[in-house]
């Protein structure tokens, strides 16, 4: 069995697929989580096809109970957690002016209450990681739009400004425990989540390997190195 572990939520396509990929090729046992167990088994095949050590758990991240039977999951199958990357999250398009509360409440409970569950879940079994070897992992993908508001994507944006201060916050609680808590904060990335963006064709936006390998740098940094945030941005951005 692999001797670190690893729960990417999120992980049946995009970005999470990427790290549960990049992970599992350095070694990881990992947990892959979504919502739909179909894509995600198929996605957990693929990656168990190249050889990797890997679990699929579905789990509706909107749903407090699922969320412990996830990390439940993970502890049963694996016994210990050395990277918890909260990444499942949702984004609806519109203004402000014309929104529906239940799709304003969906993009507060999956990108913003869930990492705060799950976060709460994992920790104990991440400071046991953080005790042994000083450089555990909790990484959570927030976005480009959780630096800089973003109109017609407000709910987003505030939730995405939310989880980089959980993260903030986090660190501050995690740090001397050898947990490392660090938010990722991309602009538009080559997934199905940007299938709605005109004229930027995706060999122009980051692509889901180049969060992966955010994640490995993370990793590979001495736990004397904390890094609070990464930001991956376009050329075009001009941030
Ligand atoms: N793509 C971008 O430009 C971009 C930029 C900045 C940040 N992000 C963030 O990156 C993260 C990953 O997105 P992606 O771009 O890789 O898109 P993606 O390919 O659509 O991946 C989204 C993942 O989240 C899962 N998910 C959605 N709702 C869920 C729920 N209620 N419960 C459990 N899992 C759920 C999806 O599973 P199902 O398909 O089964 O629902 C899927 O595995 C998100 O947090 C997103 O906000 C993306």
């Amino acid at each position: 069995m692999a001797t670190r572990a690893a729960l990417i939520t999120g992980g049946s396509s995009g970005i999470g697929l990427a790290i549960a990929r990049a992970l599992g090729e350095d070694g990881y046992g990992i947990t892959v989580s979504a919502r739909r167990p179909d894509k995600l088994e198929g996605a957990a095949q693929e990656l168990r096809g190249a050889g990797l050590e890997v679990q699929a758990v579905p789990a509706n991240m909107s749903n407090e109970e699922e969320i412990t039977t996830l990390v439940t999951g993970h502890r049963e199958r694996f016994g210990r957690l050395d990277v918890l990357i909260n990444n499942a999250g949702v984004g609806v398009g519109g203004a402000v002016a014309d929104a529906e509360t239940k799709k304003l409440d969906m993009q507060l409970d999956v990108n913003l209450r869930a990492v705060y569950l799950t976060a709460r879940e994992c920790i104990p079994m991440l400071k046991e990681a953080g005790a042994e070897h000083g450089k555990a992992l909790m990484a959570n993908t927030a976005s480009i739009a959780g630096k800089y508001g973003q109109g017609w994507l407000a709910a987003y944006s505030a939730t995405k400004f939310g989880v980089v201060g959980l993260t903030q916050a986090l660190h501050k609680e995690l740090a001397s425990e050898g947990v490392q808590v660090t938010a990722l904060c991309p602009g538009f990335v080559a997934t199905a989540m940007t299938d709605w963006v005109e004229g930027v064709p995706k060999e122009q936006m980051i692509q889901p390997e180049d969060i992966a390998e955010g994640i490995r740098y993370l990793l590979r940094t001495s736990p004397a190195c904390i890094v609070p945030e990464l930001q991956f941005i376009r050329p075009a951005d001009n941030m």
